[in-house]
């Protein structure tokens, strides 16, 4: 368990909570997101949060049975913030009033000061301007502050948007203060929490040495594999674990074939050369790519994959003696529960690929250092760990590879194709400047053939579609608004360069409704 100073999110399912959590861990305070119906009286007290918030969430309070906070959270003695949904359960369970509907409120709003406020704790600083923009979100409303309350601030549609009681540091807003269309929503957690006495005690090198000493602890002088991508993650896993244990750490690169141009020497020779981390190259191409032919299904190619990924590392730990930890680098998004309400398991948009499955199989034992981490905190502590930049800035990478981004069948031509064209187009990218500035940009081969005329002949060969987003966690994306100029010099540089496409396209999907990679 950390012992860094902590502050629970109790998550009541809005779409923005982790979003609390990025800001907070931003103003370097540590804080979990534990669902409502999780969290009891009892371990509530054994955590011992430094303050509390309460997220939104699409309930309504004035259903019976929708979720509360247990009463606890309004008797520990520590600062409260009630977000949204949040400031209604507060609410409703220190005997205020929320009312339905009818006066519902979506996106910016502002909010007017309070005859006779006080821009004390959370508020301080506020209404510079005479009012302050909002981002909102509710259907239902408060209409009745709880004893002990008093109003801020008000917008037209909610009178009682902005709450506190000074006297027990309890605050409530009707807003959403995480988003960023919520100017000052940082200043209010920042005050939330320096009045919660934070210190700021969750820094890279402090969580660094922390994670050291838990790996040490964890495995004492036992075995760790690790199977390695290239990404930042499992790199970022691996070079920590080699730090904490040395040379009982094996790393296992397994090339599948469908890895971008001079990946796997890039990726052996920073573990080999660069940290001297024992790794073995599992060159394993004919098989996978022999397994795929004639596999044009973006499903059945994902669990052909994933299969095979298995089987093939399985065969390489088996060689190393006496194993019994597998190293993974799984992120703190990736084990947050998130609230249910439909009650039903959610929709299988694609199967990811991973080595789940793997561990009880084997009968090995989980690492993973980064579970508590996001993927920004991954690239920081990458930083601390020394790992080199071109490493740590680069776009993910998603598990299949270009599989994904050949959509039909794949074959050895198209791949190469394919990443010829690939490395043109970042290479743009990066000359023009804008790498980092784009969550992640590729070129997908498509299934098509379409007629071009280049010099005096006829061509007659595939199409390329290029794909760059913005994103911050890769859950949602909008695409890239490169300037015309620059589409033209790429499609042209391609086109010129890669013998095999005639044709550029640029994908102006955004997510959703699309999905990042083509399949
Ligand atoms: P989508 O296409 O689902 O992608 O919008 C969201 C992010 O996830 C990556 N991705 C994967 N990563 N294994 C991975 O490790 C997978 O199977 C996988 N599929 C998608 C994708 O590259 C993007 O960053």
């Amino acid at each position: 368990m950390t012992q860094h100073q902590r502050l629970l999110i109790i998550d009541f399912g809005s779409q923005v909570t982790q979003l609390i959590a990025r800001r907070l861990r931003e103003l370097n305070v540590y804080c979990e997101i534990r669902p409502f119906n999780s969290v009891t009286e009892e371990n509530l007290r054994q955590m011992a949060p430094k303050a509390i918030i309460l997220s939104g969430g699409p309930a309504s309070v004035t259903e019976t049975d929708s979720p509360r906070a247990p009463q606890a959270v309004f008797e520990l003695d520590v600062p409260v913030f009630g977000i949204c949904y949040g400031q209604q359960v507060m609410m409703t369970q220190l005997g205020g009033r929320v009312e339905a509907g009818h006066h519902a409120e979506y996106g910016r709003a502002f909010i007017a000061p309070a005859p006779g406020h006080k821009q004390d704790g959370i508020f301080a600083g506020l209404f510079e301007t005479g009012r302050e923009e909002v981002w909102m979100s509710h259907g239902d409303r408060v209409t009745e502050i709880a004893p002990g309350f008093e109003v801020i601030g008000t917008s037209p549609n909610a009178p009682l948007a902005m709450i506190a009681d000074e006297a027990r540091h309890f605050y409530a807003v009707q807003f959403h203060p995480e988003v960023h269309h919520t100017p000052n929503g940082r200043r209010m957690l920042e005050n939330f929490i320096k009045l919660a006495g934070f210190t700021g005690d969750w820094t890279m090198a402090s969580y660094k040495d922390e994670a050291i000493r838990k790996i040490r602890e964890q495995v004492g002088d036992r075995k760790v594999i690790c199977g390695l991508s290239g990404g930042v993650d499992s790199s970022v896993a691996a070079v920590l674990i080699h730090e904490a244990i040395g040379d009982q750490l094996t790393c296992v690169f397994v090339d599948h074939g469908l890895l971008r141009q001079n990946e796997a020497d890039e990726v052996v020779s920073m573990f080999r050369d660069n940290y001297n981390i024992p790794l073995i190259h599992a060159d394993e191409s004919d098989l996978f790519l022999g397994s795929l032919e004639g596999v044009s299904d973006p499903e059945l190619k994902r669990k052909t994959i994933g299969k095979l990924f298995i089987d093939v590392f399985q065969k390489y730990a088996n060689q190393i003696d006496g194993a019994e930890f597998l190293a993974q680098g799984t992120l703190y998004p990736d084990v947050i529960e998130s609230v249910s309400f439909s009650g039903g398991p959610s929709v299988t948009i694609k199967s990811h690929h991973n080595v789940g499955g793997l561990p009880e199989k084997m009968g090995l034992k989980l690492v993973e250092p980064l579970r508590e981490l996001f993927k920004d905190e991954v690239r920081a502590l990458g930083r601390e760990l020394g790992l080199p930049q071109s490493f740590i800035g680069r776009h993910p990478f998603p598990g299949p590879g270009l599989a994904i981004r050949c959509p039909g069948e794949i074959t050895r031509d198209k791949l190469d194709i394919l990443r010829k064209a690939d490395a043109v187009y970042i290479d743009q990218i990066r000359k023009h400047g804008l790498y980092d500035e784009i969550w992640q940009a590729f070129v997908a081969i498509l299934p098509v053939r379409t007629v071009g005329v280049m010099g005096d002949g006829r061509t007659y060969d595939y199409a390329c579609a290029l794909r760059a987003v913005t994103s911050v966690d890769g859950m949602t994306a909008d695409y890239y608004p490169f300037t015309h100029a620059f589409l033209g010099e790429t499609a042209t540089r391609i086109i010129n360069e890669v013998k095999g496409i005639n044709r550029c396209t640029y994908d102006i999907t955004s997510k959703p409704p699309g999905t990042i990679e083509w399949e």
